[in-house]
């Protein structure tokens, strides 16, 4: 189970000083956004550089961008840990998670509400996370949709089915109830920006989310091995 803050919803003013209150996270969740892909502009890869350099804990690179084909090794190659890139927007998901690889960082595709996961689930060993997104991309502070965990259910019985090892993480709108649906969902990797970051001691909330998460787990009803639900 691992619980990775994401510091959309942190002092932009302070980045450094609010790393340091996250430091029990497993990783920090960096969302880049390029007011193309998504409707909202964050920050790109000089702040990622330098973010690199002062965390604590390794980053976990959510892009939101177009045509990440091209800018998404920049990422690896400043030593993020794990890079995520949209499958909407990406030209060659294989090419581009093999190019992340070489580069030594994590490889992941990223889903909106609404794309299917049928497609990719052939390509699974290609990638090392697959994130299913809980609410749609742009901004914090939105409610979870449920909706979306049939998917999740589906990749987490196909990557157990597979014997893979294959992050599966949801963004947006987790807090203590909704983790526990994604958990129970096969989530293992949480997202989390404003509940980790309003609450008063982030540390307590990422230790309560990870007992949450860790007391919910996923497990197959059937036992067939089967990838249809
Ligand atoms: C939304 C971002 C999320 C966002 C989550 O597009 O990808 O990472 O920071 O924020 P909360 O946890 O507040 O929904
Ligand atoms: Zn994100």
């Amino acid at each position: 189970m691992r619980i990775n803050p994401s510091i959309l919803a942190a002092d932009f003013a302070n980045l450094e000083r609010e790393l340091g209150r996250i430091s029990s996270a497993d990783l920090v969740h960096v969302d880049i956004m390029d007011n193309h892909f998504v409707p909202n502009l964050t920050f790109g890869l000089p702040m990622v550089e330098r973010l690199q350099q002062v965390s604590p804990i390794p980053l976990d690179v959510h892009l939101m961008i177009d045509d990440p084909d091209r800018w998404a090794p920049g990422y690896a190659e400043a030593g993020a840990y794990s890079v995520t890139f949209h499958v909407e927007a990406a030209a060659d998901p294989v090419g581009l998670a093999r190019r992340l690889r070489q580069l030594g960082a994590r490889a992941g595709i990223a889903l909106k509400p609404g794309t299917d996961i049928a497609p990719y689930l052939e390509l699974l060993p290609e990638f090392d996370q697959v994130l299913v997104m809980t609410v749609e991309p742009g901004f914090g502070g939105q409610s979870f949709m449920a909706e979306t965990m049939p998917k999740l259910r589906r990749v987490a019985d196909a990557v157990r089915a597979a014997g893979l090892d294959v992050w599966l993480q949801v963004d947006g709108g987790i807090t203590a109830d909704t983790i526990r649906i994604a958990a129970e969902a096969g989530a293992d990797t949480f997202v989390a920006g404003s509940a980790v970051f309003g609450a008063e001691v982030p540390a307590d909330r990422i230790a309560s989310l990870r007992d949450a998460a860790a007391t919910h787990t996923h497990s197959r009803s059937d036992g067939t091995g089967s990838l249809d639900e």
